[in-house]
This record gives C-alpha cells, structure tokens and sequence, in this order.
C-alpha cells in the first residue's frame, strides 16, 4: 500500500482531508505533518510528526525514512494572511511547492495532491461562469503565488513527469475547524456566531457573491482526483471546480430558519477589494468531462448539516 504524507495537516482543510484519508487508505498509510507542534492534539487518531515545509533535508528524510510514495501538499499563507505579509506568503506558497516537487522529482514519488485557488483569477477574468483558461490577472501576492504554482505543477509534470494534481477550490465551508485567514472565512464565521452570540458583522459587502464549496465535497472532489487513472488528467495546471455561489445575505437567510433572531452587519474591510477582484461563479466543465466531478452540497443542504454537526466539535449548544 502506498504511504500518504499530508503536509500543512493542521489546517482547515487539513484537519478533514487527513481523516478522510485515515478512514479510506487505513491509519498506517497516512503520516500528518504540521510546522505547529499544536497541531499534534488534533490527530489522536493516526500519526502526526512535526515538519517545516521550508527545511527541504527535513523533507527528503522523511521521504526516505517513511517509504512516502504519495504528498498532499496543504501548507500555504491564504489570500487575507498573505496581503499582510506578501514577502512571507510569496516565500512559504513558493519555496514550499518548489521543495515537494524536487523532492518528487528525486526520489519518485508516486502523487502529488497540491491545492490552488479561485484567486488565480483576478478583474479583469470573466466573473460569471469563469472559464477553465480563463485571462488571469491575480492582484494578490496569494493569487499571484498560486497561479505561478500551477505553472511550476505543470512544468514538472511536462518536464520530469512528475504527477502533480491540482483544484482551483473556492471559499470552502466546514465544521471541523476553523478558517485559516482567506477573504471567504466569513461562511465559516457566520455558523459560529449565529450559535455563539445571536449576531454577526461580516466583513464583505450583503450581496457580494463568490464561488463556494462545501468541505464534504471539497475532500470527494479531491479523493476523485487523485483516483483518477492518469490518461484522464488533461489539466496539468488546476482544474476549476465549482459548487454553488451564494453572497453574505443569503448565507444569513439560510440560517434564519434555524436561528430566527440572528441579526447581521455589514463592515466590508480590505477583504471587500480581494472578494471584489474574484468570479461570482466558475464553470467546472473539464473536471466534470474529466473525472465525472459532480457537487453533491447546496447552500440549503450544507446549512442544514453544519447546524447538525458543529456542536460537536465546539462546545455550542445544539438546536432543539
Ligand atoms: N480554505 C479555503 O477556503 C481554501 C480555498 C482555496 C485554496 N485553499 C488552499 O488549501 C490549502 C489548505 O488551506 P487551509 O484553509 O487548510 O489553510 P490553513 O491556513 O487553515 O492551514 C494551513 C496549515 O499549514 C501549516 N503551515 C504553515 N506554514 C507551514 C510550514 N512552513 N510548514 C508546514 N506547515 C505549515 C499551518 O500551521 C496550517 O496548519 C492551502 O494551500 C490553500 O491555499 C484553501
């Protein structure tokens, strides 16, 4: 069986694509990593070692060590994190891929899973039902990082034949955990504060739409990727996916019905210009052609599932 090493474990997506992982492929093919030691107390269940995707021999040794053959490559700084700190976001998105991909290229690694975005786009991209090869003029060092990542997968892959995958995922909601610093943390906040505190200022504007998925269909689209047989991959830079788009007050209607005095205010801060630059919705057509992608979350389906599962994760009452 092949050994999965998961880099960037810690993270919100990390937390439920590693679990998925344990649950699919057994908790001895799966090896989670994470720069924070913290990160430690969210894998009880498989093993979890410390690494810095920055320390290239730290990653070759246990490459080796480990008999890795697999490297979902999660780590990154996301857009909202990376405009504060653009040189930093520049270095870890980039230092970080070009590590695994040489270290892919050494030492014959079987797959490489490594995630870009929706921010590949940018103002002048189509906004509605943004094309696969769209025109992108990403204005975000995060954008900017992610676009130059897709090149670099598809440079190996055409280059070395390394078999690099990648999602253009948009904002993406789960219940697990926490956001990690994108423009679309709100969808996530927003189920946090409507349990917590009864009210919740959202830091976008009430009708601005943008492409987002649910993390249960995020982790299907990315299982289904990576089955997929070789000859099917004909996007070797990053397929878009799409699963539904919704703006700020339609999130809030969706929780109305659970919640019928949670209030919203609107603050659009920096956030506002980064959400502003993105589509509103993505055609995900080759994904589908390609390996049968096929969304299975609306926004009324997920609403109700994060309501029924977020207490048990975080220690909210649940709704009677
Ligand atoms: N969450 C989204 O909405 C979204 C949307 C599009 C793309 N993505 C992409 O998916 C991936 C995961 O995103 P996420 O939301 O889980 O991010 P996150 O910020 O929640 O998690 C990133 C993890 O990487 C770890 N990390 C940071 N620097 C590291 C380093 N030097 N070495 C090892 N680990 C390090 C962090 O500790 C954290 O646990 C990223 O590549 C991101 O760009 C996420």
């Amino acid at each position: 069986m092949s050994k999965i090493l998961v880099i960037g474990a810690g993270g919100q997506l990390g937390t439920e694509l590693t679990k998925a992982l344990v649950n699919k492929y057994g908790k001895e093919a799966v090896l989670a990593t994470d720069f924070q030691e913290a990160a430690r107390s969210k894998f009880d269940y498989c093993r979890f070692e410390t690494l810095n995707i920055m320390d290239k021999e730290a990653l070759a040794s246990m490459v080796q060590t480990e008999n890795i053959q697999i490297i979902y490559h999660l780590a990154a700084i996301l857009s909202a994190m990376g405009e504060k700190n653009p040189v930093q976001a520049w270095d870890l998105n980039m230092a970080g891929l070009l590590n695994v991909l040489e270290i892919a290229k050494e030492y014959t690694i079987e797959k490489i899973f490594w995630p870009s975005s929706i921010a590949v786009f940018g103002p002048n991209s189509d906004k509605e039902n943004t094309p696969q090869r769209a025109f992108k003029d990403p204005n975000t060092v995060y954008g900017i990082s992610k676009l130059a990542g897709e090149h670099w997968c598809e440079y190996y892959f055409n280059k070395y034949g390394v078999d690099v995958r990648s999602l253009r995922y948009p904002g993406l909601i789960g219940y697990k955990s926490l956001a990690g610093g994108g423009t679309t943390d709100y969808a996530v906040d927003i189920y946090h504060k409507a349990f917590e505190q009864g009210k919740y200022e959202c830091f976008l504007s009430e009708n601005t739409y943008l492409p987002m998925m649910y993390m249960k269909d995020a982790i299907q689209a990315t299982l289904q990727l990576m089955d997929a047989p070789k000859e099917k991959i004909s996007v070797r830079t990053s397929y878009n996916i799409s699963g539904m788009s919704f703006a700020p007050t339609e999130i809030y209607q969706s929780l109305l019905s659970y919640f019928p005095d949670f209030k919203i205010s609107y603050a659009p801060d920096f956030r506002q210009a980064i959400a502003d630059s993105w589509p509103k919705s993505i055609d995900d057509r080759v994904a589908k052609q390609d390996w049968n992608w096929e969304p299975a979350f609306d926004l009324e389906k997920m609403t109700a599932d994060i309501v029924e599962n977020l207490p048990l994760y975080f220690n909210y009452n649940a709704i009677k």
